[in-house]
């Protein structure tokens, strides 16, 4: 199930400085330069490391200590990636008055978010608004500001909260067979949340797993969420990477400063995703602005897997102050072309090739115009870090699901 996110009035609204002017008494209600909002979390994609992907059900205090030291050592934390988030099966019971404890995988979760947090890291957690999470351990429902209050006891800095049995205890039951009405009591449960989280006082992202339904990227930014999940789960395979791009593209006005899509975490590293696999589906996600979740072994990364993870140039683009996602400008046969405007009048440019039969006789052929793009570019070939110059009508060759990512600071 996805997540989604919102963001309040108050986080959207600019900071204006007024200059008075010369021989104008500032009156008592002249307007004020304001303080930053308490909870501008996400102002950028959220970048850290989630459990799920890699490990699932083995997750646990010792592992999610590796992987915070391991962030560290890599240089993934120097990069950007903070967050270390626990995904589902970490809850155990709740005590006679209500409040839930972690399962013996946890023993103590403050010291494990301590521990977090001391290394310059933050943690992140996971539940469901309906009874049961999707693995079957204990939900929020009935709990939610009990849940949200120990959770900033504990220090946690992120919650997915991951739909699951909300729909067949909650929405089928209460609305059957009104699909409209189940939406509605899907959006006040992540509402509800919403609130439970506000009222602790702590920035916490709120990430929204629904899994992309009711079009949440309409309404997830205004029910709090600051991300949200825009599609069923991600695998460690090319065909369904690729199935979740092509369902992004439409989606970008929806997207910005502390209100993102999800396309879901990252699998680079996971699987049998090929090299030119790893790099299309890194380079695709910081093209959509999409939040920078790794879920592999980080104890056991390779080396090639750790280059493409820290790219600093491929982060860059993610990370774009902008926060303006990348849309998909045309697709010819087996290629398809994206940019993504960027702070500075910059643009990301990638090419992908999808598949595997075009040959140097019939080379693809790159249309600057249908970009906007007037004459040669200079630009940055992101993956060799060499300058490239994209010209009209440039043949391009390119392996089997590889990528071309050109940074262009002053496009023509
Ligand atoms: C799914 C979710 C996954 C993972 C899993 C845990 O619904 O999409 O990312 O959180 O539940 O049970």
């Amino acid at each position: 199930m996805r997540a989604f996110a919102s963001l309040s009035a108050a986080v959207l609204a600019p900071t204006f400085f007024f200059a008075a002017p010369q021989g104008f008494a500032q009156a008592s209600n002249a307007p004020q330069a304001q303080p930053d909002p308490p909870q501008a979390v996400a102002q950028t994609p959220p970048m850290g490391w989630n459990s799920w992907n890699y490990f699932a059900d083995k997750v646990d205090d010792k592992g999610v200590r590796a992987a915070a030291d391991q962030l560290v050592a890599t240089g993934m934390k120097d990069a950007g990636y903070v967050y270390v988030n626990i995904d589902d099966t970490w809850e155990g019971q709740r005590d006679a008055s209500g409040v839930l404890r972690a399962n013996a995988k946890f023993p103590d979760m403050k010291a494990l978010a301590d521990y977090v947090h001391s290394k310059g890291l933050k943690i992140g957690i996971y539940s469901s608004p309906g009874p049961k999470t999707c693995g079957g351990y204990e939900g929020s429902l009935g709990h939610e500001e009990q849940d949200a209050q120990l959770y900033a006891s504990w220090g946690i800095d992120y919650l997915k909260y991951d739909l699951c049995s909300f729909i067949g205890d909650v929405m089928e039951k209460q609305a059957p067979n009104d699909k409209a009405a189940q939406m509605r009591l899907m959006q006040a449960a992540y509402e509800k949340m919403d609130k439970a989280l506000k009222a602790t006082g702590r920035p916490i992202v709120y990430s929204f797993c629904q899994y992309g339904w009711d079009a949440v990227w309409e309404w997830g930014a205004a029910a709090g969420g600051n991300l949200w999940r825009s599609t069923g789960d991600v695998e460690a395979k090319w065909d369904r990477i690729y199935a979740i791009v092509n369902m992004q593209a439409g989606l970008e006005s929806y997207a910005g400063p502390g209100h993102w899509n999800d396309p879901d975490m990252l699998e680079v590293g996971n699987g049998s995703l090929t090299p030119a696999e790893n790099r299309t589906h890194f380079s695709l996600w910081a093209m959509l602005a999409a939040p920078l979740l790794a879920g592999n072994d980080l104890p056991n990364m390779k080396p090639e897997i750790k280059a493409i993870l820290t790219d600093r140039d491929v982060i860059a683009i993610d990370q774009d102050p902008l926060g303006k996602q990348g849309s998909r400008i045309y697709s010819e046969g087996e290629f398809e072309v994206w940019t993504r405007h960027l702070a500075g009048g910059a643009l990301a440019v990638a090419v992908v090739n999808l598949n595997e039969t075009r040959y140097s006789t019939h080379p693809f052929h790159l249309n600057l115009t249908k970009l906007g793009l007037h004459g040669p570019q200079k630009g940055k070939d992101l993956w060799t870090g060499k300058a490239i110059t994209l010209t009209d009508g440039q043949p391009l060759e390119l392996p089997s699901h590889d990528v071309l990512l050109v940074r262009i600071d002053a496009p023509k």
